[in-house]
């Protein structure tokens, strides 16, 4: 059974509260019956929210579900006199993924090429695993990644998915030009399409934004996949 990454994005959504009754919802779900066993599954949620969703994760213990903590960005610099930037110190504390070139900071915080590279260099000294978004096969991929997410713009958030034969033709087409490991597809996943990529030979998780603030739904997901 091939690996899988099942990745939640919970974007700048959830407070304290909210977060607790998300876990109580997800460990409510019955896992008994399905094999998870290959599949690893990695909240992000907002960068203030991590340490308490650390304390969740290793106070609820849910059986079955291999949990694991990503941050949905990092920071291009490392640490010092960087008003309002994270130590990646700080963050390699809490997070084993990190998130980089997600088209929403792209194309809202005007990320390049130049600064992606740095925030990739920042995770990789602190060992931190880059989850890099590319949003076509012409995207540029820095050369140590081995991970990527394949994530069309038309797709994010707007209950149109691209089709799961393009998605892997583009995974493929990103595996044959790079050194990537894993592939995954983003861009409204939904319990109800999830296997419909998964299942596909060259996408190896999925990274879910809308459908993952909603436990039972992201535990549909976890499940489906
Ligand atoms: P979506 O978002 O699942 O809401 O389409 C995916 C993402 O932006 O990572």
């Amino acid at each position: 059974m091939k690996k899988l990454f099942i990745i939640a994005n919970w974007k700048a959504n959830k407070t304290t509260a909210d977060a607790n009754e998300w876990f109580k919802g997800l460990a409510q779900v019955d896992y008994s019956n399905y094999n998870l066993d290959s599949k690893e599954i990695i909240i992000c949620p907002p960068l203030l929210l991590v340490p308490a969703v650390k304390t969740l994760i290793s106070s609820l213990k849910i059986p079955k579900l291999k949990l694991k903590l990503g941050v949905q960005d990092i920071s291009s610099v490392k640490e010092g006199a960087f008003t309002g930037e994270n130590p990646v110190r700080l963050v390699q504390e809490f997070a084993e993924y990190a998130i980089i070139g997600h088209s929403e900071r792209r194309k809202n915080f005007n990320e390049n090429d130049d600064l992606l590279m740095k925030k990739i260099l920042n995770a990789y000294d602190a060992e931190i695993t880059p989850v890099f978004c590319v949003q076509d096969e012409n995207t540029f991929i820095p050369e140590k990644i081995s991970l990527i997410a394949y994530e069309p713009v038309f797709a994010i958030g707007t209950s149109n998915p691209d089709t799961p034969e393009n998605a892997e033709r583009v995974t493929k087409l990103i595996r044959e030009k790079n050194k990537i490991i894993y592939s995954l597809y983003g861009g409204s996943v939904t319990p109800d399409n999830v296997n419909s990529f998964t299942r596909q030979e060259h996408i190896d998780g999925v990274l879910v934004g809308g459908a993952s603030l909603d436990p039972v739904k992201f535990s549909g997901i976890i499940i489906n996949s």
